[in-house]
């Protein structure tokens, strides 16, 4: 055995558990969306991205089974070799046509779909300007890549211009709605921006995708901003739309690029049909039900009217961040919290920045206004 190497990376666990930062995955015995059971032990559910309550809608459900019966179980293949059936092509259009853009890809995750779009987009003669807070699968991908890597302070438009400026061929990257603080950048003041520096804007809208805009096409079309003014736009199928995998969509010549040059497209199986199945009925659950998002806005107002003197980050979007400081603190909080029947995990560095641990509440249409109350009142009490 190489005792070496083992005793090293026994001594990285050791140190992550003595600053309380270990991390273990939590099995859900049952999931609903509102509530899932863990240990036999029902608890309402503050933690997830189900933010429309599609994961477990019977249509979607059904759209599974039927996809897998019709289409088989796998993909069988790359979309290059075997592996593209005729629901791929079909989500892929469907997906152009909602979001009015000329082609997308699929990807099997939000993360591969970020590597191959920063991956596969930059070269060497490029510096990559990402947003402070981005999430890891950007900043992961800017690190591999040959492009220069440079971050400006979070959504902070003159940072961003001072770098644009000292850049020859600056590249930018921001997220639609950012994780873990839940806000949003001025998108129209920072196309402008980079239209002057004739610099492309690369979008993660993971969180905007189902919850912002008309028909829930996202954070650019909530904020007036054609897709088409986009250079291409990331985003995934495992939060609002509830199931997973991923696109990038764009103009015809980035996305052909990406199809012939990306790497995590061309040497990877693709998505499942029958997952494609049921992305492609959860977007037309998506798309036609009002209701869904009407509800999620009215429980993000509820919220924060009754949540009004609790130290919440400055959010409108279904991700809501109540900072603590120490892990300790965000972990006996979290605890306390589950003694409640409440399930709020604490998010720790270095998920977020250090002295920056917090309650990471997530709000969806499914919550009631009785669950919304017990949240507010349980939070006032153990924080
Ligand atoms: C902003 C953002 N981008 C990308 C991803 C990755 O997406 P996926 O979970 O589909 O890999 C996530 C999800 O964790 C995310 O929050």
């Amino acid at each position: 055995m190489p005792q070496a190497k083992l005793a090293q990376l026994s001594q990285a666990l050791e140190q992550r558990a003595a600053q309380q930062l270990l991390r273990s995955p939590v099995t859900l015995e049952r999931y609903d969306g509102r509530v899932l059971v863990v240990a036999g032990k029902s608890y309402l559910n503050f933690s997830g991205n189900d933010y429309l309550g599609l994961a477990t809608a019977p249509q979607v459900l059904q759209a599974f089974a039927d996809g897998a019966a019709q289409f088989g179980a796998g993909s069988s293949g790359s979309p290059l070799v075997t592996g593209q059936h005729a629901v791929h092509q079909q989500l892929s259009d469907n997906l152009a046509d909602w979001l009015g853009v000329e082609r997308v890809l699929l990807f099997s995750s939000g993360f591969t779909a970020n590597q191959a779009m920063l991956l596969t987009l930059s070269s060497k003669s490029d510096t990559l300007l990402l947003d402070k807070l981005s999430h890891a699968s950007l900043i992961d991908a800017a690190l591999h890549s040959e492009a220069g890597f440079k971050r400006f302070a979070h959504n902070d438009l003159s940072a961003l211009q001072q770098l644009l400026a000292q850049q020859p061929q600056p590249m930018v990257v921001t997220e639609g709605v950012f994780s873990m603080d839940g806000d949003s950048p001025d998108l129209a003041a920072m196309l402008a921006l980079c239209h002057s520096y004739g610099a492309p804007l690369l979008l993660d809208d993971a969180h905007g995708l189902g919850v912002q805009g008309p028909e829930g096409k996202g954070t650019a079309a909530a904020q007036g901003i054609a897709q088409s003014e986009l250079f291409c736009t990331m985003a995934n199928f495992g939060k609002a739309l509830g199931l997973g995998g991923a696109f990038v969509g764009g103009s015809k010549t980035v996305i052909d690029y990406i199809e012939q040059f990306g790497r995590h497209y061309v040497y990877s199986t693709a998505l499942p049909p029958p997952l494609c199945a049921a992305v492609l009925t959860s977007i037309e659950l998506c798309r036609a039900d009002n209701w869904r998002r009407d509800k999620l806005q009215s429980n993000i107002a509820l919220f924060r009217r009754l949540g009004a003197d609790l130290p919440l980050l400055n959010s409108q979007s279904p991700i809501q961040g109540l900072v603590l400081g120490s892990s300790e603190r965000a972990l006996a909080v979290s605890q306390q919290l589950k003694q409640q029947g409440i399930w709020l995990s604490a998010i720790r560095p270095p998920t977020v920045p250090q002295g920056s641990a917090r309650l990471r509440i997530t709000l969806s249409a499914a919550h009631t206004t009785e669950d919304i109350t017990l949240l507010t009142q349980q939070l006032r009490q153990v924080r």
